[in-house]
C-alpha cells in the first residue's frame, strides 16, 4: 500500500535529518511548516508542503488528509502539550494509521525536569489515543555542543554547569536513522513501544573536551561554572526565561549521574552500533576549530565564565536508566487499528 509520511517541525534539527534519510525510501513525504518560504528545497525535491501551525488545530487538517503516519515532534516549551494535542486529535479525525512521537530521555510525571514532565503528558495522551504508537526518548544530542563551538573555537574552553556528571549522549543522525527504520516498518512491529536511544558510551565533558582536543588539534578544556554564572550567560544571549529554567533543571540532574546510563535500543533496531563522540567530532571538527580571524564576540560572550569555576560536583547518581528498558506501556495498550473513539 502507498504510504505517506507527515514531518512536523520540518525544518528542525532532528526532522531535517529525518527527511533526509526517508528521501532514500518509497514513501511519499510530506512536511508541515510555518513558513513555507523554508521548504522551498523539499518542494523542489517531490515533497509535499503543507503550511500549518501546531499551536492553531485548525490549520493541521489538510495536512493530514490522507496521510497513513505522523512523525510527531513538538518543539521544547511550555506550550508542548497544546501543541502535542492539537496535533493528535487531528490525527485522529484524519483517521491515521500510526504516530511516532519524539518525546525525551526520562519522560515521566515526576521527571527532574519540567520538559520530561511535559513530554510524559504527550506521551500518555497518545498511548491512550487508539492510534499505532511509537514513542522515542532520546538522550541528550551531541549536536547541543554546537551551541558552544564558537566559544571553543575562540578560547579553547568548554564552559558548562554539568558537573562530573556521564551522559550516554547520541548524534541526531541516529535518531533520524532510528525513527525512519520505524516509520517505514510495519506498524504493528513497533507498536506499544517506548525505545531510548543513546550513544554507545557514557562520557563525561571532560572526555568531550578531550576528545575534541585530539581532533582539532587545539587545546581544549572544560571549566565547570556555577548554575547561577550559566544562567546568566544564557539569558544574555537572549535564551528565554522558560528554557534557562529548564536546561538549568537538566543540568542538575546530568551532573548528578541520572544520564549515565546507555541502552541497546539504537542496535537492537538497525543492527549498527550508534555513532560514537569521536565520529561527531570529527564530522563537526570545523565548526570547533579556531578560525584565521579571531572571533572577539565569541570571545566576549564568554569571557564573563572567567574566575566563576564551580566546585566539583559529588552528588549521588539517581539515573533513569533502570527504567529504560524497552518501556512497553502495557497497560495503554490497545487495538490500534480500531477506530479512536
Ligand atoms: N536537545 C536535546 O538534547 C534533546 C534530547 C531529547 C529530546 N529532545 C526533544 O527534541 C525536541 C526538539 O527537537 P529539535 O532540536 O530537532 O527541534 P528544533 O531544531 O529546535 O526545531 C524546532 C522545530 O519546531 C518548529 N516549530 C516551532 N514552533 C512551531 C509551531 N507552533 N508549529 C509548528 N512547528 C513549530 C520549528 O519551525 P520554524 O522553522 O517555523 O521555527 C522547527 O522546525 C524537543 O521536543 C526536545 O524536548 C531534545
Amino acid at each position: 500500500m502507498h504510504r505517506t509520511i507527515l514531518i512536523t517541525a520540518a525544518t528542525g534539527q532532528v526532522s531535517s535529518a529525518l527527511i533526509e534519510e526517508l528521501d532514500r525510501t518509497d514513501r511519499q513525504l510530506r512536511v508541515l511548516v510555518r513558513d513555507p518560504s523554508k521548504a522551498r528545497s523539499l518542494g523542489a525535491r517531490g515533497v509535499e508542503v503543507y503550511t500549518g501551525d501546531l499551536g492553531d488545530p485548525f490549520s493541521l487538517a489538510p495536512a493530514l488528509e490522507g496521510v497513513s503516519d505522523l512523525w510527531l515532534l513538538t518543539p521544547n516549551g511550555p506550550r508542548a502539550p497544546e501543541h502535542s494535542t492539537n496535533a493528535l486529535w487531528a490525527a485522529r479525525r484524519a483517521g491515521i494509521e500510526r504516530v511516532v512521537r519524539m518525546s525525551a530521555v526520562g519522560a515521566a510525571h515526576d521527571a527532574a525536569t519540567r520538559s520530561g514532565r511535559l513530554h510524559a503528558l504527550s506521551d500518555h495522551e497518545l498511548q491512550q489515543s487508539g492510534m499505532c504508537w511509537t514513542i522515542l526518548r532520546p538522550h541528550w544530542f551531541m549536536q547541543n555542543l554546537l551551541g558552544a563551538a564558537d566559544e571553543v573555537a575562540a578560547t579553547g574552553k568548554l564552559h558548562l554547569n554539568m558537573g562530573n556528571g556521564r551522559l550516554g549522549m547520541i548524534d541526531v543522525r541516529d535518531i533520524a536513522t532510528l525513527a525512519a527504520y520505524v516509520l517505514t516498518d510495519h506498524p504493528d512491529r513497533h507498536h506499544g513501544q517506548i525505545y531510548t536511544p543513546t550513544g554507545p558510551r557514557a562520557i563525561s565533558f571532560a572526555e568531550v573536551a578531550n576528545q575534541l582536543r585530539q581532533t582539532i588539534g587545539n587545546d581544549v578544556t572544560y571549566t565547570l561554572v556555577t548554575d547561577q554564572a550559566a544562567a546568566a550567560n544564557m539569558l544574555n544571549r537572549g535564551i528565554p526565561d522558560w528554557t534557562v529554567g529548564m536546561l538549568i533543571e537538566y543540568a542538575q540532574a546530568y551532573a548528578s549521574g541520572w544520564g549515565d546510563f546507555v541502552t541497546t535500543d539504537f542496535h537492537d533496531i538497525t543492527g549498527r552500533p550508534p555513532r560514537s563522540f569521536a565520529a561527531f567530532a570529527r564530522d563537526h571538527a570545523h565548526a570547533f576549530t579556531p578560525r584565521s580571524e579571531p572571533n572577539d564576540a565569541a570571545a566576549a560572550a564568554y569571557g564573563q565564565f572567567a574566575g566563576d569555576p564551580a566546585p566539583d560536583s559529588d552528588r549521588a547518581p539517581e539515573h533513569p536508566g533502570a527504567e529504560l528498558e524497552q518501556q512497553t506501556g502495557d497497560a495503554a495498550l490497545r487495538d490500534c487499528h480500531a477506530p479512536a473513539d
